[in-house]
């Protein structure tokens, strides 16, 4: 599959994916990464040589507008499939229909719970904190009309303990979506996954 990978913010699942690729583990190659702003993920794969693209919703008249322009890259590039690792708005709906099932998010925590809109970063595990949870994890989903809401396909636990911070918290659920997404990405490009409702099951190989 060719992949769009969707980034606002440091981007290194991104370059992870790009590791799993180089190394074989995955079929499928980035070709195309867009953000909503300049950002570091922009930065690396600009120097990694793959195409970028900046479109800022609010640079646009309307949503609908906004929605069209990341289609239309999305056509040009001849992208597959579409891998949302750290984007933090909103996928225009137009993208969605267009690529139904076909659209996967990496959330830092089980959900269905300590997920929706403005519940991203450190937002998550403070959260997760104070609810004196004892453990969180990280979750890949199929991104639907509402944000983190879409049938589950991959959740991982790591322990909460007593002394976490939500930084040491994030790094440990770093190291399980340096895993976890790669997995999520091999099920689809095998086309092992079949989605029914609110349900996403995969089969072994
Ligand atoms: C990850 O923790 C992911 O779960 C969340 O945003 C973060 C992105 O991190 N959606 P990075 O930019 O890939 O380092």
């Amino acid at each position: 599959m060719k992949l769009a990978v969707f980034v606002s913010g440091k981007g290194t699942n991104l370059l992870n994916i790009i590791k799993k690729h180089e190394e074989g583990f995955l079929k499928s190659e980035v070709g195309l990464v867009i953000s909503n702003h300049d950002c570091e993920a922009i930065e690396s794969s600009t120097r990694a040589g793959i195409q970028t693209k900046v479109a800022d919703p609010k640079s646009f008249a309307s949503e609908v507008e906004f929605g069209n322009s990341i289609l239309d890259a999305l056509k040009k590039s001849e992208v597959d499939f579409v891998v949302l690792a750290g984007f933090l708005k909103k996928v225009p709906e137009v993208v969605v229909k267009n690529f139904e099932n076909r659209v996967i998010n990496i959330h830092p925590a089980l959900l269905p719970s300590f997920g929706g809109k403005g519940m991203y970063g450190m937002k998550v595990h403070q959260a997760v904190i104070d609810a004196g949870c004892k453990v969180s994890g990280a979750t890949v989903h199929i991104v639907d009309a509402e944000y983190d809401h879409g049938p589950i396909v991959l959740q991982r636990c790591v322990p909460v303990s007593g002394d976490d911070t939500p930084e040491s918290l994030a790094s440990k659920i770093h190291q399980l979506e340096y895993e976890l997404l790669p997995e999520a990405i091999k099920l689809f490009e095998e086309n092992r996954v079949k989605v029914e409702g609110r349900k996403a099951r995969f089969f072994l190989s």
